[in-house]
């Protein structure tokens, strides 16, 4: 295979920011698998499914067509045929994802997709289970973390436009949204066997960036 670089960690560890740069600095692809369960679950907003049960929602799983595009410069991900990058980001879509990315029917689809998008490798892929579940065998695994606080910050930030989301129920969302993504049944957030570990709370993006690099690096090298 050849490199596939599995970034997993909570939100607001600074996943996006650190994958981009990476496949900027490697000249590699980049897949946001969080985006696709947001646009999974922007879909069945839209259509008006119940996203709190299951298994109306594992029904319609098969509906919507995504496509991602994996240019770590202008990433995109669309739902039959219309761009929904901006429209998955709200906070409506961010607190109804955890129950959506829970349903197996949902996982199972999205896995198989990912893993066509991953095809022969060269791509940096974040998420949550890339280096557990969709791509066990990635020569490079890390696990991304940052004290909550640092995370909610940086959410609070992401939400500027939004003036509900201030740091206090920023933190609140997201810490329920963390013990839900890493308590459930099917493929919880944990960190993979071999994955290395990276603190971000005080370290800089291009700090997080040249650690990444050059881990890749050495395993190009031993590999
Ligand atoms: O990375 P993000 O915050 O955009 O991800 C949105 C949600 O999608 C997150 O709360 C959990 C889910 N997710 C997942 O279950 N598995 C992944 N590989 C990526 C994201």
């Amino acid at each position: 295979m050849s490199l596939v670089i599995a970034i997993d960690g909570p939100s607001g560890s600074g996943k996006s920011s650190a994958s981009k740069g990476v496949a900027r600095a490697l000249g590699l692809r980049y897949l946001d698998t969080g985006a696709m369960y947001r646009a999974m679950t922007w879909w069945m907003l839209a259509q008006g499914v119940p996203v709190q049960d299951a298994e109306a929602v594992a029904a319609r799983a098969g509906e919507p067509v995504l496509e991602c595009g994996t240019d770590p410069d202008a990433p995109t991900i669309a739902v039959d045929g219309t761009d929904v990058s901006g429209p998955i980001r709200t906070r409506e879509v961010t607190n109804a994802v955890s129950a959506v990315s829970a349903v197996p029917a949902v996982r199972e689809r999205l896995v198989r997709l990912q893993r066509e998008v991953i095809g022969a490798g060269g791509i940096v892929v974040e998420g949550r289970d890339i280096g557990t579940v969709v791509a066990p065998d990635a020569p490079v695994k890390i696990y991304l973390t940052a004290s909550e606080e640092t995370r909610a910050r940086r959410r609070a930030k992401d939400l500027a436009a939004d003036p509900a989301a201030t740091v206090a129920v920023t933190q609140a969302e997201q810490a329920r949204r963390d013990r839900l993504d890493s308590t459930r049944t099917a493929s919880p957030l944990t960190r993979a066997d071999g994955a290395h570990e990276i603190d971000s709370t005080e370290l800089g993006l291009t700090e997080v960036v040249e650690t990444v690099v050059r881990l890749a690096k050495e395993s190009t090298a031993t590999g």
